[in-house]
């Protein structure tokens, strides 16, 4: 089995959209920018939702015409909508992410709508997309606790996937948005899954409230997942998961790859500079 690992870096995106101090829009080009030169291949580098609903990221625009595109990065964008959609082809999005959850009450607190609707909304966003050639992901949050909700069934995360994967998307991100997956539950969830889906279809995001995301990325990678979603600086959380932490550190899961072995082509001296830059975008408010 393959010993490459593609980190999907979030920071920009997961990172951002759950920082309370407002970030120059300057800043976050840099960062982008910053994160290319360390040899990351692909960035979220914002997102193309309701303004009003994330204020964070309402610059998504101005930051994906203002940074500079690095060849071989795929530079990529969550979209809810068409009209998301249509903003990520406007603003020349190498890649989208649709995301979709496994349980209704986050569902509905996150995009405003049901499992079901959320579909419908995703159809046409997929359509536009292969009519441009750009690539679709998808994302399932909640994969096993909901902050409204509590447990959510594993059987409802697989349906999700699979859904996911029937619509087009080339990749599922398994979203653990509050970060308090433990690894058993991360290891009942793989083995189920991968009797319907190729590892290679799948990709881990973890938040790291419960400091178990390392663990549970080592166990992802004996499944033979190879691609694993991380927020440089840790930043972050959702701002729909009251009390979640960001996803884990870009330099803490790529430190973690090499010493057990993989290669995820990071420079990880640069990456350690960028997320001290990070952090002190984030904070820069409050000096
Ligand atoms: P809604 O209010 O139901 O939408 O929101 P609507 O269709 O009724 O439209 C209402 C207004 O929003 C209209 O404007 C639309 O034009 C506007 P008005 O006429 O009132 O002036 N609107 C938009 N504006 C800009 N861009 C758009 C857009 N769509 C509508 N794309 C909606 C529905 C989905 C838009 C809203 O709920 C939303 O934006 N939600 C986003 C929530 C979000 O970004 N959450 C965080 C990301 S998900 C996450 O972090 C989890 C993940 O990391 C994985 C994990 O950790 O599990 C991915
Ligand atoms: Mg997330």
């Amino acid at each position: 089995m393959s010993d490459a690992v593609r980190i999907v870096e979030v920071g920009p995106r997961d990172g951002l959209q759950n920082e309370p101090n407002p970030v120059a829009s300057k800043d976050k080009i840099e960062l982008i920018n910053q994160l290319a030169a360390c040899g990351l291949t692909h960035i979220e580098a914002t997102s193309f939702v309701n303004p009003r609903w994330v204020p964070q990221l309402a610059d998504a625009g101005a930051v994906m015409d203002g940074i500079r595109r690095s060849a071989g990065v795929t530079y990529s964008v969550l979209v809810p909508n068409l009209k998301g959609m249509q903003a990520a082809l406007q603003h020349a999005a190498d890649e989208v992410a649709v995301f979709a959850a496994a349980s209704e009450a986050f569902s509905q607190k996150n995009i405003n709508c049901s499992i079901e609707e959320s579909f419908a909304r995703f159809a046409p966003i997929v359509d536009l997309a292969q009519e441009n050639a750009i690539p679709v992901r998808g994302y399932v949050s909640t994969i096993t606790d909901c902050p409204y909700a509590g447990a959510v069934a594993p059987q409802a995360v697989v349906e999700v996937v699979e859904r996911l994967l029937d619509l087009g998307c080339y990749e599922v991100s398994l979203g653990d948005t509050l970060g308090k997956a433990k690894p058993d539950q991360i290891e009942s969830l793989l083995e189920l899954l991968l009797k319907r889906v190729p590892a290679q279809a799948l990709a881990g995001h973890f938040h790291d409230t419960s400091g178990q995301a390392l663990d549970n990325i080592e166990l992802c990678l004996a499944a033979g997942l190879r691609t694993f979603d991380a927020s440089i600086g840790g930043l972050g959380g959702c701002p729909y998961a009251p009390g979640a932490q960001g996803n884990v550190a870009t330099e803490a899961v790529c430190q973690a790859m090499a010493d057990w072995g993989f290669e995820t082509g990071v420079d990880l001296e640069r990456l350690t500079q960028v997320s001290v830059f990070a952090r002190q975008i984030v904070s820069a408010q409050q000096d």
